[in-house]
């Protein structure tokens, strides 16, 4: 069997070898940091992702060694296949720098900016993106768009206005499940996902769609409004499970399980797809065998709370048995009980609905 040639590509002056067909954004993504571009649609385990979104725009410098010629406009990097010789500029280009702004104005047109009521607040692509690229003001003067409620049962909920139409869901319900489960229906300012995923949402990989979703269009209901991310601290656990590989992160404060969720590499994809039964019904520790902190590799929010600290970092001995002469230890204290947060006799994470203001200390009375 023939080898498969190596292709010479320089993205913002680092030059990396690559396999033939490898795309430009894979090519970056080996590079790695901020030679990467952001790609909000493409998704590496999701066959035919990608070319939707337009956030990943690079300049071609140079064609090839036999072509130096540069393309007269910028590329999708998520769909163009590097050439020997090829050079590409990402960051280091000021017409990539200028479209990228505009393509976060375009993606943020319709979006509500209601990132202080959303779930996904703090682990938002389009959040961050918007931090890097955004404009304080907008120049849309147009109403938004606004869609006929969906309801997509009691694990996961639609918010359609802050869909971008990345299609993730729809290839990850395609290709995870056998069958068609939804799809994108309508096009140009009407366009919206939905519609027969109401009657598909018995599938056991279903809940997978809220990972691969980039905003907080798609988000777990048994998570809602119950805790912000930046609280949480993740942690890497697995079970057996006849489903699923059973490896997962939960999201947890104290001893508390807020959410459990796919475990995802640093580009935020997903590792290994999870099952329904792990996702939303297996909400306690002792579920559960904790294996150590969750590194958070993106320089997201959850990261800046330094809880998962550098590679290799250990889950602390359990020292309250050591120095107790093997005593268990005693209940100290009630976080519920002094924490302000929510009502002392309520456990948001044991909630079996999305938590409300009532469920709250200032808003009792
Ligand atoms: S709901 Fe989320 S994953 Fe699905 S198309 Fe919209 S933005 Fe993409
Ligand atoms: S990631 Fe390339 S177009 Fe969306």
């Amino acid at each position: 069997m023939s080898e498969q040639p190596l292709f010479k590509v320089t993205i913002d002056n680092i030059t990396v070898e690559v396999p033939a067909g490898t795309t430009i954004l894979n090519a970056a993504r080996k590079i790695g940091g901020d030679v990467a571009p952001p790609a909000m649609c493409y998704y590496s385990k999701l066959e035919g992702s990608g070319g939707k979104c337009r956030t990943c725009l690079v300049e071609v410098s140079k064609g090839s060694e036999k072509d130096p010629r540069p393309m007269p406009k910028l590329v999708a990097s998520c769909r163009t296949t590097v050439m020997d010789g090829m050079e590409v500029k990402n960051i280091t280009s000021d017409r990539v720098i200028d479209a990228r702004n505009g393509v976060v104005e375009f993606l943020l047109i319709n979006h509500p900016l209601d990132c202080p009521v959303c779930d996904q607040a703090g682990e938002c692509h389009l959040q961050d993106l918007s931090y890097e690229h955004g404009k304080a003001g907008t120049r849309y003067e147009f109403q938004r768009r606004t869609f006929k409620k969906h309801d997509l049962g009691d694990k996961i909920q639609l918010h359609m206005t802050r869909c971008i139409l990345c299609y993730r869901c729809v290839f990850t319900a395609d290709q995870l499940t056998g069958k068609r489960e939804h799809g994108v229906l309508d096009r140009g300012d009407h366009a919206e996902i939905a519609t027969y995923i109401e009657k598909n949402l018995d599938n056991e990989f279903i809940g997978n769609v809220i990972d691969v979703c980039p905003v907080g269009a798609l988000t777990d209901k048994t998570f809602r409004f119950k805790n912000r991310v930046w609280f949480l601290k993740p942690v890497d656990a697995h079970r057996d499970c006849p489903t699923c590989s059973g490896k997962v992160t939960l999201w947890n404060r104290g001893d508390e399980v807020y959410r459990v969720t796919a475990r995802k590499d640093q580009w935020g994809e997903v590792e290994d797809w999870i099952c329904n039964t792990c996702r939303f019904d297996k909400k306690q520790t002792s579920d559960w065998v904790i294996e150590g902190p969750r590194l958070i590799d993106r320089h997201s929010v959850i990261a800046q709370g330094h809880y998962a600290g550098t590679v290799g970092t250990h889950k602390p001995t359990e020292t309250f048995e050591a120095v107790h002469a093997g005593r268990q230890p005693k209940l100290l204290m009630d976080i519920h009980s002094v924490s302000e947060v929510n009502q002392a006799d309520i456990t948001l994470s044991k909630l079996d609905r999305p938590a409300h203001s009532t469920d709250f200390k200032n808003n009792k009375d």
